[in-house]
């Protein structure tokens, strides 16, 4: 579904982020990159997300070269990926419902839709009872939950995790991964980023690790070790 063949990234003037990394993600499986800070995983997400272009390699979303979509189409692309990141990134001035609902509208869901699939989302993200909160009212591992529903309204293909429970205890950690681990469960492929050793090693799940911009590692059911 996703691959990533010889990708380089080097920052100007001389920044390496990334070297030569290659490899590819199923459709429903749930990879975890890790590595320590400065290892090159918000850059990977980044390119994904066609925020950077490579300085080398393609990469591939279901077959398509995605530095051929042109500008005008990358708003359906990045549809097709909900992104989570550690600063949750919600609107203060909207209540819960509101940031989920807000981001459907701007996709182009009708009103039928959003009254239809704003409960239901934030049901399976367990957030039945803080609708009419404000982000200012919720804890961080809700505002968190909150963000993985507004990534869940636009059905994307593929949820990208960078460092979500960088802000958040262990205990509310293990509940967005949790969280995570359903929504794969329910047929959405995950790409988890973190240097979080606790959270990869509950997880057994394929595990990618990076060294200084260098896949050093790619095990099945793999543990955290550096
Ligand atoms: N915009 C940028 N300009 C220059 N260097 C950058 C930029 N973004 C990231 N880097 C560098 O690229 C490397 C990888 O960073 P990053 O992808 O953020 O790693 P991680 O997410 O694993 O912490 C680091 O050395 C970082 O300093
Ligand atoms: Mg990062």
């Amino acid at each position: 579904m996703i691959v990533f063949e010889n990708i380089s990234k080097i920052y100007p003037p001389d920044s390496v982020a990334l070297e030569n990394i290659s490899f590819r993600v199923g459709k429903g499986e749930f990879v975890s990159i890790v590595g320590k800070s400065g290892a090159g995983k918000s850059t990977l997400i980044k390119l994904l997300l066609r925020e950077e272009e490579p300085s080398q390699g393609k990469i591939y979303f279901d077959d398509y070269d995605i530095l051929d979509i042109k500008i005008s189409h990358l708003p359906y692309y990045r549809q097709r990926i909900g992104a989570v990141f550690q600063d949750y990134r919600l609107l203060n001035n909207k209540t819960v419902y509101e940031n989920v609902a807000y981001a459907m509208e701007v996709m182009g869901g009708t009103d039928y839709e959003i009254q239809r699939d704003v409960p239901q989302l934030l049901g399976i993200v367990g957030l039945e009872d803080k609708f009419g909160n404000f982000p200012r009212e919720i804890s961080g591992g809700e505002k968190q939950r909150t963000a993985i529903a507004r990534a869940l309204a636009m059905r994307p293909d593929v949820i990208v995790a960078d460092e979500p429970t960088g802000n958040l205890d262990p205990y509310h950690s293990k509940e967005i991964i949790d969280l995570l681990e359903k929504i794969n469960e329910m047929g959405t492929t995950v790409i988890l980023c973190t240097h979080d050793k606790e959270v990869i090693n509950s997880l057994k799940r394929r595990v990618i690790t990076f060294d200084q911009g260098e896949l050093v590692r790619d095990e099945e059911k793999g543990r955290f070790i550096l």
